[in-house]
């Protein structure tokens, strides 16, 4: 009695836990989802998603069903008669041979067939790859330098809509893996390697990323955004960044820039027209590029919104907000914390 009403509990608990899952995920949500495919790698991604699926719920059915089958068999071989000892011979091989090879075969055959399929078409894409962008990983940040437009920047990556962009992985430390699941798969970042991906997003929008492969303490704060935009907003981004920082005029600002220098900032982050090359940083761990931090809209590889109190917290205590990240806490007193945030607010 006890093992029957565990069965159903059991059966029951299963099909609970099953449309529990597929209803989260399914439900409209603000995380990036990959069944909310905004570009044609996506979207192949969440066809095959949606394929395995059905396979997948086709072969629990007919396993559900032939095992009902069976007990409602069972049951009534007890209540009537014994089972014959000649019933489990052919029959029973013949179930064992279709049913527990062929079948699982062809399904498994198909899904695995289709993501082959799948693969291939996302990696041959056709359309010509209008430029490149090269993206290292480190612990924990995304360093994202723009070869054809001869500027580097961090965390954020500027697409055109409706445009195949190449991209160039790459880790400067350990394996990281770049993902962002409304605009295409997951792809490693394999130390001394360079893997290629070209991704499309269709519709303007920004979409956040993630490094999707364990790389250490941070981990789950290596975030990142993609903003999809016109050609028009895009080409002005870009001439922005290209842009060196303006020498600042303000008074605060002014003395924030020497802050800067004293501090120690300027060893591990570059800022470009600010005495590039009497800086030698090639012995350091480089932290982001922040000729433009302003224009950013996350800051900690998107871990905190870009504001002032933020970025405030971060100077002054960033291993509270990210244990063992690459940047010391910087010990500044009010004023000069305020002067160095007034000359960051400047590199827009
Ligand atoms: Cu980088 Cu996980």
């Amino acid at each position: 009695m006890l093992r029957k009403h565990h069965y159903r509990y059991g059966t029951f608990l299963l099909l609970l836990i099953t449309t529990a899952c597929t209803a989260v995920s399914i439900s409209p949500s603000r995380m990036p989802s990959a069944l909310h495919p905004q570009g044609p790698g996506a979207a192949r991604l969440a066809e095959l998603w949606w394929v395995m699926l059905a396979f997948g719920t086709l072969a629990y059915l007919i396993v559900l069903a032939l095992l009902f089958a069976a007990l409602l068999r069972r049951r009534r071989a007890t209540n009537l008669t014994e089972p014959e000892e000649s019933h489990g011979g052919d029959t029973g091989r013949s179930w064992v041979i279709w049913g527990g090879i062929v079948l699982p075969l062809v399904l498994i055959g198909i899904a695995f067939g289709y993501s082959i399929y799948t693969q291939a078409v996302i990696d041959n894409q056709t359309e010509e790859r209008t430029f490149k962008i090269e993206i290292f990983g480190r612990r924990w940040w995304w360093e994202v330098r723009y070869l054809d437009h001869g500027f580097s920047t961090a965390n954020e990556i500027h697409i055109p809509v409706g445009v195949p962009v190449e991209i160039w992985l790459q880790s400067a430390d350990v394996i990281h893996s770049f993902w962002v699941p409304e605009i295409h798969g997951k792809m490693d970042l394999v130390p001394t390697r360079i893997n290629k991906i070209t991704v499309q997003a269709d519709n303007p929008g920004t979409y956040r990323g993630e490094c999707a492969e364990f790389c250490g303490l941070q981990h789950a704060h290596m975030g990142f955004m993609v903003v999809a935009e016109s050609e028009a907003d895009f080409n002005a981004w870009v001439s922005t960044q290209q842009q060196p920082a303006p020498e600042p005029t303000d008074e605060a600002a002014v003395a924030g820039q020497q802050v800067f220098f004293s501090a120690g900032c300027v060893y591990c982050h570059q800022i470009r027209g600010l005495n590039d090359k009497a800086v030698d940083r090639s012995a350091v761990d480089l932290g982001p590029d922040l000729t433009h931090i302003s224009s950013r809209l996350t800051i900690a590889s998107g871990s905190l919104t870009n504001n002032r109190g933020n970025l405030a917290g971060w100077i002054s205590d960033s291993q509270h907000i990210k244990p063992g990240n690459q940047m010391p806490n910087i010990y500044l007193n009010s004023d000069d914390l305020q002067n160095l945030l007034a000359y960051l607010e400047t590199l827009r």
